[in-house]
């Protein structure tokens, strides 16, 4: 038997036991030998549960044991995870998370403390809860240069922005409704602001080029100012609105950023609805490949961490190399990215527009008392100039 600890018994840790015990006979004939659980580390007890014989309260328990090989982390947050991960790897234990926060803050360091001390640190489960993306960039598409990795990665918000395009529906019902299926978090501000999407884009592309990008670098734009009269816009265009965290090269480097898109039926991201997670990446040799599937939850995400344990019992004495480097990537400034976009404007001068656009496309869509329309190709950088301009904007998100 393999000794393992937990460390966080909240929604995906105790989904990580039920993993392990649902599928306990075919997990063993994977690694060889048996997956047993000794500790599970929380601040509360679980009287009446038959785990509470394994909770202990002190990381260092866990630590000092030198039967546990694998440690599973899946408290969220970079502290005090980020203290317990470090001590669980300079123990020589393998660790493995869920912690998007933890991974995006921390990722190069402790990728490198865990090829120092010969064990593995993996986290499969952090960018797109079960669906696979973090071991097929790092060992199924090294053959490639990545060129663009575009994802949903957040199902609340696109749970939400699904829900009121079917509903029509405004922001504030949609994640009232999110939040009592539970959906959206009590305090929804990671997902609704775009700073879930943002810390998973930032380890992807740091994946991706081998570099440490740091999150706060990303622009990010939530889809909090998102309405139904956007909505009915989108579909008088026929298209959708996405938020997507998308990373592109541009030259030698990356250019990253998380925003509400316009997308077109033709899109590869047009039909990923409601909680579902989809990620697309182009290589320059692959061309398109995309990955599909359910990127939050309770077995999903736990799906995810379980491969990782399977995958560090199956290499107890060797690391596998991670490329990602704590040497920072400075990304390409992303107001030199063109886009066309959909504008609204709370007047109905077109002679005005057309003074400070050029050709546009206007869009109707029945809202009274302003006008839509759609820009040439124009870089991020001369479209705010253009917007400031004319004034009067209410709204304006990029076509994809
Ligand atoms: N809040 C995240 C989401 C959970 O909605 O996608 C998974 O990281």
């Amino acid at each position: 038997m393999i000794k393992a600890a937990i460390m966080g018994y909240g929604t995906i840790g105790s989904g990580v036991m039920e993993v392990l015990n649902i599928n306990q006979n075919g997990i063993a004939k994977r690694v060889g030998e048996g997956i047993e659980v000794k500790y599970i580390l929380d601040l509360r007890d679980f009287p009446g549960d038959p785990i509470q014989e394994k909770i202990v309260h002190d990381y260092k328990t866990i630590v000092e044991d030198a039967e546990v090989k694998i440690v599973v982390e899946t408290m969220g947050g970079v502290e005090p995870a980020y203290t317990f991960v470090k001590a669980m790897l300079e123990a020589g234990k393998h660790v493995t998370t869920s912690n998007k926060a933890l991974v995006a803050a921390k990722g190069a360091e402790l990728i490198a403390l865990a090829e120092e001390k010969q064990v593995n640190f993996m986290f499969e489960a952090s960018v797109g809860g079960g669906i696979p993306i973090i071991r097929p960039l790092n060992s199924c598409l090294t053959a490639d240069e990545i060129e663009e990795i575009t994802g949903i990665v957040n199902g609340t918000t696109n749970y939400m922005l699904t829900k009121m395009a079917e509903d029509n529906a405004d922001f504030e019902d949609v994640l009232k409704d999110a939040q009592a299926k539970g959906y959206a978090e009590k305090d929804p501000t990671a997902d609704i602001e775009g700073y879930d999407a943002c810390r998973k884009i930032a380890i992807l592309t740091s994946l991706v080029c081998g570099q440490q990008v740091d999150f706060e670098d990303i622009h990010t734009e939530g889809i909090t100012k998102i309405t139904a009269a956007d909505i009915k816009y989108a579909k008088a265009m026929g298209r959708k609105i996405k938020l997507l965290a998308s990373s592109k090269k541009v030259g030698d480097g990356y250019a990253a950023m998380v925003a509400p898109y316009l997308l077109p039926k033709t899109h590869p991201l047009y039909n990923v609805n409601g909680v579902f997670n989809a990620i697309f990446v182009h290589g320059n040799v692959l061309g398109d490949a995309m990955f599909y599937g359910s990127g939050a939850g309770k077995l999903p995400t736990a799906s995810a961490v379980v491969a990782d344990i399977v995958e560090m019992a199956k290499h107890m004495d060797k690391n596998i190399k991670v490329e990602w480097s704590s040497q920072k990537l400075k990304l390409a400034d992303y107001k030199a990215i063109s886009n066309q976009f959909f504008v609204r404007v709370s007047a109905e001068d077109k002679t005005a527009v057309e003074n400070v656009f050029g050709a546009v496309s206007y869009v109707d869509a029945g809202e009274s008392g302003e006008l839509g329309f759609v820009t040439e190709k124009l870089t991020e950088a001369e479209f705010e100039k253009k917007a400031s301009e004319l004034g009067n904007v209410i709204q304006s998100i990029r076509f994809a």
